[in-house]
């Protein structure tokens, strides 16, 4: 009898952030603290608009790849509950922003600050976080902190309006689209990581590990956004499903189906996607040609492929619960309704 090796071992792990959550919470509740005293201000419609975003949650997903990331470099210090604050501040205005862009009504689950507040505000509001943002780097004062995640935000901002520049554009390459992901939501993700890795002063190939980790992780997570913009149960994401190709926005699951298509289904996308002209019925005819061309689960396929690399940036560092809940986040990552 022969022995059976198990191939993959990924059946023992947990798809599941709550092992990072547990790891990190009592820092997380410093970090929220962190957050609420520096949403104040004097006007009273900042707390009051950042304050709705702020209070409906969400996964806290960056900033405890920050403290995750310090927890696995062994860091004893307190300068990563700033930070992480000062991260999750960076993803909180560009949501703001995000859904004015995008013009998005549902976030977290209820109703968007621009659906209450108006886009004016909203931007406005955006724009107070990220400066309340460039306030947390200065006051933990490292140069090499600052420009890390300064030069995010600059990038997240070039990904936007790289964005804005495909949109509508059916003939987008994938590598434009790549380049968009990594731009817009997976420079963050590695800033968030790799800072955690720096306030630790760790050498400098486990500081460039973990950007590496947050790049693959960030682009994964991405890719999985877009995929659940077609797929998801609306209950569950909190977004509006279907967002995507109400806009023309154009994500892997739609180049795919876009070139595995014939001369009708093409004409079908540059009706929908590049004039913008659509009627009840399109959307579930767009997810059905995704369907018959596999492109959802291609675009997951790609996912997993950026979680591999993830996974495998961590090999430098020691095993330990550190690293399970950090390889864990990278299977939520995949597998995550929401
Ligand atoms: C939403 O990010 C923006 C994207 C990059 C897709 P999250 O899904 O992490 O949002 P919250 O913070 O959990 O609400
Ligand atoms: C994320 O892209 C953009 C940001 C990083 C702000 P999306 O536009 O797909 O994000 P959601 O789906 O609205 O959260
Ligand atoms: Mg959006
Ligand atoms: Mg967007
Ligand atoms: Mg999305």
């Amino acid at each position: 009898m022969g022995v059976v090796v198990d191939f993959e071992d990924s059946g023992k792990r947990k798809a599941s952030i709550n092992g990072l959550t547990d790891l990190v919470k009592v820092d997380l509740e410093q970090v929220n603290q962190t957050i609420i005293e520096h949403m104040q201000s004097p006007v009273a419609l900042i707390p009051q608009l950042a304050g709705h975003l702020i209070a409906a949650g969400g996964k806290r997903l960056r900033p405890m790849l920050t403290l995750g990331a310090a927890a696995l470099c062994d860091y004893k210090g307190d300068r990563h509950i700033r930070l992480a604050a000062c991260v999750e501040f960076i993803h909180t205005a560009t949501l703001l922003h995000d859904d004015v862009v995008d013009e998005s009504d549902l976030r977290r689950g209820q109703e968007s600050a621009n659906a209450v507040w108006g886009n004016q505000a909203s931007v406005l509001v955006g724009d107070f976080l990220f400066s309340r943002s460039f306030q947390l780097m200065t006051a933990d004062g490292s140069i090499e902190v600052m420009r890390i995640l300064s030069e995010a935000s600059a990038v997240i901002a070039e990904g936007e309006v790289q964005q804005l520049i495909t949109t509508n554009d059916t003939a987008t390459e994938e590598s434009a689209y790549l380049e968009v992901i990594k731009g817009k939501t997976a420079k963050l993700f590695a800033a968030a990581a790799e800072v955690g890795a720096v306030v630790a002063e760790r050498p400098k190939a486990e500081q460039q590990a973990l950007e590496s980790y947050g790049m693959n992780l960030g682009i994964a997570f991405q890719l999985v956004d877009d995929v659940l913009d077609y797929s998801a149960e609306q209950e569950k994401l909190g977004k509006t499903v279907g967002d995507d190709f109400l806009e023309g926005k154009i994500t892997l699951p739609v180049i795919l189906a876009y070139r595995r298509g014939d001369d009708e289904e093409r004409a079908f996308w540059r009706r929908t996607l590049e004039e913008l002209d659509q009627q009840d019925g399109d959307l579930a005819k767009a997810q059905q040609l995704m369907a018959k061309h596999h492109t959802l689960s291609d675009s997951l396929d790609r996912a997993r492929h950026y979680a591999s690399i993830a996974r495998d940036a961590l090999g430098l560092f020691e095993d330990g619960p550190a690293k399970d809940s950090l390889i864990d986040v990278v299977d939520f990552c995949v597998e995550r309704a929401y």
